[in-house]
């Protein structure tokens, strides 16, 4: 039985025009718009049922126009409604609405926990537009990934601020949701990564956030977390399995992040099960999560890879990104269930061979 209720893809995976650090776009940008047609197809095709966005994976921020989603002559809001027709005709559900505060040059030194006042607080009314935007397409969740709230300089850290900051900045999140009535949010999640945007970031895993969520928060029940697996766990060298278990026993794994990763390096952000590494963990990761009786909502959070794009061909290569993330998933799962319950506490070797004979079908 599979333990997926329902598949993610979300906006900014099947935007990406494929730039990285060294070189530019290969494929053509597509707009907010074009990107809500793709995940209407894949809809079409039974590949997803559900979709997530930053603010500006949908729409520019204007910082001289932080209420401009309220006015419905906005092209914000023209926009808005666009993308959310394209959505409800194809019977798309929209799981997350996330806050961006990490592409703007105004946060370079951070979002929430920003050492400048006034940078918290522009970043506060961006959170505040975010969760009108995620209440305007009826999103189940939002997430607040660490983003730049990191150091590179832990003497130039203000240590007595950083967590303070954070809770406040969070608080503030389900306070808005409280006053303003956002009953289409179930709970929020915190998604944990170690670097990268920043040198270090200030919630590096799944552990730093649960107990981050246990003694900061002031609604600990409405928030979990959404580990990345097994990207930003591999990235530091954690187990998915056991990141997964541990997330299970705590009661805080809201759904997941799925892709796939080089251990130890950057975030890879590989496409589920492509790359050289990552087979053997991503299956026995369902197969814990199949053992668990956990069920929840995988979303792919991944990009193709820049030697795949193809100029021109942009819509075409999007399509077959998100068939091949959707029977990636499949395969993980049903490689899962291969595994016959192993002798637990048996020889391990033993046990683990027994495991890839019947995964392999040996
Ligand atoms: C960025 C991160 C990704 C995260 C997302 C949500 O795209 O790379 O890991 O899930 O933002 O905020
Ligand atoms: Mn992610």
């Amino acid at each position: 039985m599979s333990c997926v209720t329902d598949r993610s893809m979300p906006f900014w995976c099947v935007g990406n025009p494929l730039s990285d650090p060294f070189g530019g776009a290969v494929m053509d940008k597509i707009s907010s718009v074009e990107v809500a047609k793709i995940l209407a197809w894949a809809k079409g095709e039974k590949l997803i049922e559900c979709t997530s966005f930053h603010d500006d994976d949908l729409v520019p921020w204007d910082p001289e126009h932080l209420e401009d989603d309220l006015d419905s002559k906005s092209s914000v809001s023209k926009t808005l409604h666009e993308i959310k027709k394209i959505l409800d005709q194809a019977g798309i559900r929209v799981h997350v609405a996330t806050c961006s505060l990490h592409g703007n040059k105004l946060f370079r030194n951070g979002g929430l926990c920003n050492p400048d006042p006034e940078i918290r607080a522009l970043a506060a009314r961006k959170v505040e537009r975010t969760l009108r935007i995620g209440h305007f397409f009826g999103a189940k969740y939002f997430v607040y990934w660490v983003a730049r709230d990191g150091f590179e300089v832990p003497v130039c850290t203000d240590w007595t601020q950083v967590y303070k900051n954070l809770a406040d900045g969070l608080n503030h999140a389900t306070d808005y949701i409280e006053k303003e009535h956002l009953t289409n949010y179930i709970g929020a999640s915190i998604e944990p990564k170690p670097n990268e945007p920043r040198g270090q970031m200030f919630l590096p895993t799944a552990g730093h956030a649960a107990a981050f969520i246990a003694c900061c928060l002031k609604r600990p029940d409405f928030w979990g977390v959404n580990p990345e697996l097994l990207q930003h766990e591999s990235m530091c060298l954690l187990n998915a399995s056991m990141t997964a278990a541990f997330l299970c026993a705590t009661g805080k794994l809201k759904f997941l992040h799925f892709g796939s990763q080089i251990k130890a390096q950057f975030d890879n952000d590989f496409p589920p099960l492509i790359g050289p590494e990552g087979l053997k963990e991503t299956v026995f990761l369902f197969k814990t999560l199949q053992d668990l009786h956990w069920k929840g909502v995988v979303e792919f959070d991944c990009h193709m890879l820049r030697a795949e794009g193809e100029p021109g061909e942009g819509i075409a290569r999007r399509k077959q990104f998100v068939r091949n993330c959707v029977e990636a998933l499949q395969m993980a799962e049903t490689l899962a269930e291969r595994i016959k319950a192993p002798k637990l506490g048996s020889g391990a070797a033993a046990a683990d061979l027994e495991s890839i004979r019947q995964m392999c079908n040996l």
